[in-house]
């Protein structure tokens, strides 16, 4: 088999054969393709695409490139859900909690930041002393004592994907559906669940900026989980506003014990139900509705914050932020940012909150800079709030004053104030089963 006929064949639109698709994983992974070989076909098959078949074939081949967690040692049906990303998405501290307390397992590999915000790992490690570094043995025997653990991703989890994410990145071949999809999916078989909920984020804050872009995204992923064997829905949720009130690492975590403990925002408090609903539904825990009363119930009784203490101690961080939330981190410097008139808000692009959010440490903005975990953005308002002229509207939080002024100015950018009151669009847009 030569790499050059099958850049060929992709190129003239024609489908792959799994044995052809499966050549260029292992040649991706031992090195035996050359760069430049693998970003043609890369591109190919981001103009030419790729039917269901192939695009369930390469997902395979990835995930089969490294190591497979052997989950089959913890009883019961483990769930695992995956986000699209976004801003000040802390979903997976809230989720974990809510359906490991209700008796359904959680194994979660989580990554660090894509683009400019922190992801679940930074967040988690917000906690003085947490740790996400767990060998795969210590990752199954806290969920087998406890029922939740969120490990950061094994460095040989789907090798594949590390190097073909690494061309797209510079090749402009990320937005491809069977490429986003059989990335996302690979690692998800890897990590070993038996039931898959996907929330595919849509808006400015998201990979994918519309409703249809979304559910193509969303079938292809649920396509996929469906062929490999695993119970897989997805729920498209609304990423034009940002989620909750709060980006940045420890101010998420507080957020996240704040809709744990029945204080949290409204918005994230629909979105985690929502998901821990499907979660709970496809672990078998009865009816979608039955399992969102479950999930709410969770919260209000504590079981939900009592598990994210357990994780928190099995995972060697200060469980006494739950209780206290003053123990995380803090930064030394806040400021206020003001509304410039009277009216309402109509938007506070989630894109560039990240970047004003990442622009006071919160975020990277190489691979190589280091997170504080202490900065970040607090909104007091949010679209659809009315506002007054001077009014402030956003809290910046940062360990050198020097880094609010970049900020201010993405800010600027953010947020658009109109005099006539903006509808705001459905949090839960779609969810394809
Ligand atoms: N997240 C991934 O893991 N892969 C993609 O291609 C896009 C988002």
């Amino acid at each position: 088999m030569r790499m050059v006929d099958i850049i060929s064949k992709k190129k003239n639109g024609l489908g792959l054969s799994k044995e052809e698709i499966e050549f260029f994983v292992k040649g991706i992974t031992d090195g035996s393709i050359p760069d430049y070989q693998a970003s043609a076909l890369l591109m190919a098959i981001c103009l030419k695409g790729m039917d269901k078949e192939e695009t369930l074939n390469l997902t395979l081949s990835m995930a089969a490139s490294g190591d497979n967690i052997d989950l089959s040692e913890i009883p019961g049906i483990k769930v695992d859900k995956h986000s699209t990303g976004g801003v000040g998405d802390k979903t997976t501290i809230i989720l974990g909690p809510i359906v490991a307390s209700l008796g359904v397992p959680v194994a979660k590999m989580s990554g660090r930041g894509l683009g400019h915000t922190g992801g679940t790992i930074d967040k988690l490690e917000a906690i003085p002393s947490f740790t996400t570094e767990l060998s795969q043995r210590e990752f199954v025997s806290i969920v087998k004592e406890i029922g939740l653990a969120v490990a950061g991703q094994t460095g040989n989890l789907v090798p594949a994907d590390k190097k073909l994410y690494a061309l797209r990145d510079v090749t402009a071949t990320v937005e491809s559906i069977p490429l986003i999809a059989s990335s996302i999916m690979s690692k998800k078989l890897a990590s070993g669940a038996d039931c898959i909920v996907l929330d595919v984020k849509v808006g400015s804050g998201a990979f994918m900026k519309t409703i249809e872009e979304a559910r193509k995204l969303a079938r292809a992923m649920v396509d996929i989980g469906k062929g490999a064997g695993l119970r897989t829905v997805a729920v498209i949720t609304d990423m034009d506003r940002p989620l909750g009130n709060t980006v940045g690492n420890a101010l998420e975590v507080m957020e996240a014990i704040e809709v744990l403990s029945e204080n949290g925002p409204d918005d994230i408090t629909e979105v985690c139900i929502v998901l821990a609903g499907k979660m709970l539904e496809l672990a078998g825990k009865g009816s979608f509705d039955e399992c969102r009363t479950l999930a709410g119930e969770a919260i209000k009784d504590g079981r939900a914050l009592r598990k994210l203490k357990e994780m928190i101690r099995a995972q060697k961080g200060r469980e006494d932020v739950v209780d206290n939330i003053e123990l995380l981190p803090r930064a030394r410097y806040t400021r206020e940012y003001t509304a410039s008139s009277s009216g309402y808000i109509e938007a506070i692009i989630s894109d560039r909150l990240g970047i004003a959010s990442m622009l006071l440490g919160a975020g990277r903005a190489t691979k190589e800079s280091t997170i504080n975990p202490a900065a970040g953005i607090v909104l007091l308002k949010k679209p659809g709030d009315e506002v007054k002229a001077g009014e402030p509207i956003i809290v910046l939080h940062a360990d050198d004053e020097n880094l609010f002024q970049n900020s201010v100015k993405e800010l600027d950018k953010a947020v658009i104030i109109s005099v006539k009151k903006p509808q705001n669009a459905n949090l839960i847009m779609d969810i394809i089963e």
